[in-house]
């Protein structure tokens, strides 16, 4: 892979006033991520014969930005960011690392701002698209009308004060699924309400998507909120369709997207980790159920006590493991000795909850979690990326977790795309993003819709 011989050349130390995370590009330690983002290749995403990057096909603002997946998506289509704002200083180190190099007016011009509620939008650029991912907030209770007055004092308010004044061709806002239910339908009537008092059109329904929709093995379901300016559609309501795209089942499930060859050490299980599996899984194995309706309960093997002051739903669960012990007493009760009864086990691994019902043999065909509620053993057909990102899932195949290049593939981000600060914090940011396929789904049917 050729380098990029001129990337010492850029002074940035000159720069003082926009207060660079890399002001002097010699310095080689510091630039290791960063560089290989410049070097791999990330710039292909964005120059490609189609989009020539100094004549962009469209201009657009990133507002919340965090590492940028919004302006991955829209850069990877002709677009050219003239403003963004992000107040998170790790998020900002990755941002820069990443578009720095190939949008250096961006970062030259003081357009890459932080915190959102301090800049004047007469001091943002024109634009053509405007992307949100804002942080969910509820509006004033007393307001009565319900639009643009009522969202003062939140984030949003932001976003359509700069909307606003700019009154852009296209907005695309992005949020948690469940601000369609958040303060009861009010968030979101609000933040409808308000972008047709804007003069904006959109989309008939809640558009809720997720990676999986599109052959990503990634279950990740967010509300996106595509708005058109009236006058350019002339009509007040619009339905993007995004069917086309959806459904495109991916046969390799999980495996599409894990890497075959070793990985890091640091990503297999630990010895515990690893008899901890051994375990339940020679345990899954000896029962006489394959599909198992209802968590393990370890403890309750072998229990007779009276159940007093104790939730139905927990009832059903203790007497469901008890029936299970006495049909498969003497099984059970010689693994119990074999594994030392669990008493080396924490508590929570003695728990074991099987979501694969019968379409995988054992444990390690699986995609497993430890989590606080016990061991989850899933079918290896998706990945939960939320949960990918704060406790990555094991791929029982392999006996190791996620990487984090792994997890890029599930976001749909470049492999190259650099991170330039600890994994764990890296994966948060990766979690909080977008997906790119997505997010450029949605920008591409927006546009063609307009057209
Ligand atoms: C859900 S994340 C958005 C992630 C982004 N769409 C991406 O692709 O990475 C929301 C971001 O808003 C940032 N944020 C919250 N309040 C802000 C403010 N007042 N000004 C600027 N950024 C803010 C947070 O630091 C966080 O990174």
């Amino acid at each position: 892979m050729a380098k990029i011989k001129d990337i010492s050349k850029i002074d940035y130390s000159s720069k003082k006033e926009y207060g660079s995370f890399y002001p002097v590009l010699e310095h080689q330690e510091t630039l290791d991520g960063v560089e290989d983002a410049f070097q791999v290749g990330l710039l292909d995403h964005f120059e490609t014969e189609e989009h020539d990057y100094n004549k962009p096909d469209f201009t657009f603002i990133d507002l919340f930005a965090g590492i940028g997946g919004f302006h991955l998506a829209a850069s990877s289509l002709g677009g050219k960011c003239v403003f963004a704002s992000e107040f998170d200083e790790n998020a900002r180190k990755t941002y820069e690392a990443n578009f720095l190099r190939h949008n250096k007016d961006l970062f030259y011009s003081g357009n890459f701002a932080g915190d959102i509620t301090k800049i004047d939008e007469k001091d943002i650029p024109n634009f053509d698209f405007l992307f949100a991912g804002f942080p969910c907030q509820p509006f004033s209770k007393g307001g009565h009308r319900k639009g643009f007055e009522d969202t003062r004092g939140t984030l949003f308010f932001d976003v359509a004060r700069i909307i606003k004044h700019h009154n852009p061709s296209y907005i695309l806002l992005e949020n948690v699924q469940n601000l369609v239910t958040h303060d009861n339908g009010k968030t979101f009537e609000t933040i409808c309400n308000t972008l047709d008092e804007l003069g904006y059109a959109i989309n008939t329904s809640p558009l809720i998507l997720s990676p999986d929709d599109f052959g990503i093995p990634a279950i990740r379901k967010r509300i996106f909120i595509p708005a058109i300016k009236k006058a350019l559609i002339k009509k007040d309501k619009f339905s993007l369709n995004l069917s086309t795209s959806l459904s495109l089942a991916n046969e390799k499930g999980a495996y599409a997207i894990v890497d075959k060859k070793p990985v890091n050490k640091e990503f297999y299980i630990s010895d515990y980790e690893t008899k901890v599996l051994e375990a339940w899984n020679e345990f899954y194995l000896g029962i006489d159920i394959k599909v198992i309706g209802y968590p393990i309960w370890a403890k309750e093997f072998n229990k007779d006590y009276k159940i007093i002051d104790t939730p139905k739903w927990k009832v059903n669960f203790i007497l469901k493991n008890r029936e299970l012990y006495k049909r498969n007493k003497k099984f059970i009760d010689k693994w119990l000795k074999k594994y030392n009864y669990l008493d080396w086990m924490k508590p929570t691994q003695q728990k074991m909850e099987w979501q694969a019902g019968a379409d995988i043999d054992n444990i390690y065909e699986g995609l497993i979690q430890f989590r606080p509620s016990g061991i989850r053993v899933k079918r290896p057909n998706k990945f939960s990326t939320l949960v990918a990102m704060n406790q990555p899932q094991i791929i029982g195949k392999y006996k190791r977790r996620l990487t984090p290049k792994e997890t890029k593939k599930l976001q749909s981000f470049p492999v190259d795309f650099a991170l330039p600060i600890q994994n764990n914090i890296a994966l948060k940011q990766l979690g909080n993003s977008v997906n790119i396929e997505v997010v450029k789904k949605v920008i591409q049917n927006m546009r063609s819709y307009a057209n």
